[in-house]
């Protein structure tokens, strides 16, 4: 198994945002007053947010959806991969956060393609195959609560149309955890399991979803980040 160090750590976030591109000024002002507004300095980094853009970009979305918004960095980078008539639904469980995202990104072009839900994530994912319809969601970022990203999992799956897209934050590390033998040792568990194959244990295969890294997860136990 080859596991994430702090050094390969330094080398992948340059990476990614070496090759996938700068930051960008209305956003880096939207950071700017999060944390000005006292939310927490734990968005996604710039090079992750052009990489979400292009993975919405690359499923033809017309609907996606976000679990995390704080205050709403990624949803506008998601929202920018949209297509013309796409939308995005993004869940925060702060009502303080919900309120500062969607003031935020109502003052973008893009505002009007996203919701922002305040509530449990749970929550509002049980009633979200009611809602939307069965195979419905083109693209899925989870950026939460990591301890119940399984069940995330299993509440937005069946929404996916096949060939989706579900991304999983922070799959490799972070800049202060790393997924690797130490750290699943210490827990006397496994964060996330590779078990060889794209698909969800249980699944048929073949449906040609990527699930990134979260496709074998048996048990997800890190910080909450
Ligand atoms: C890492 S931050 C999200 C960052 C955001 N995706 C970005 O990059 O701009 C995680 C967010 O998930 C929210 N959160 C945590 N548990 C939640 C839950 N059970 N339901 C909904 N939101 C939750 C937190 O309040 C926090 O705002």
């Amino acid at each position: 198994m080859v596991t994430m160090t702090p050094e390969r750590w330094d080398s992948t976030s340059s990476y990614i945002n070496v090759v996938l591109g700068d930051s960008d000024s209305d956003l880096d002002a939207m950071r700017a007053r999060t944390k000005s507004e006292g939310l927490p300095d734990i968005a996604i980094s710039s090079g992750v947010g052009h990489a979400l853009t292009l993975l919405v970009r690359a499923a033809l979305t017309r609907v996606a959806l976000e679990v995390g918004t704080l205050g709403g960095y990624s949803a506008a980078w998601i929202a920018r991969g949209l297509d013309r008539d796409g939308r995005l639904i993004t869940i925060e469980r702060e009502p303080a956060y919900a309120a500062f995202a969607a003031r935020e990104l109502a003052g973008l072009s893009l505002g009007p393609k996203i919701e922002v839900r305040q509530g449990d994530a749970l929550a509002v994912l049980g009633g979200l195959e009611e809602e939307l319809g069965a195979e419905s969601l083109d693209f899925a970022f989870v950026d939460a609560d990591k301890s119940q990203y399984l069940d995330y999992w299993r509440a937005i799956d069946p929404c996916l149309k096949p060939g989706a897209i579900f991304v999983a934050d922070n799959a490799l590390g972070t800049g202060s955890w790393w997924i690797d033998e130490r750290v699943q040792v210490s827990r006397g568990k496994h964060l996330l399991r590779r078990k060889g194959g794209p698909s969800i244990p249980g699944e048929e295969p073949g449906r040609g979803r990527e699930v990134a890294n979260l496709s074998s997860c048996e048990e997800v136990t890190p910080p909450v980040e």
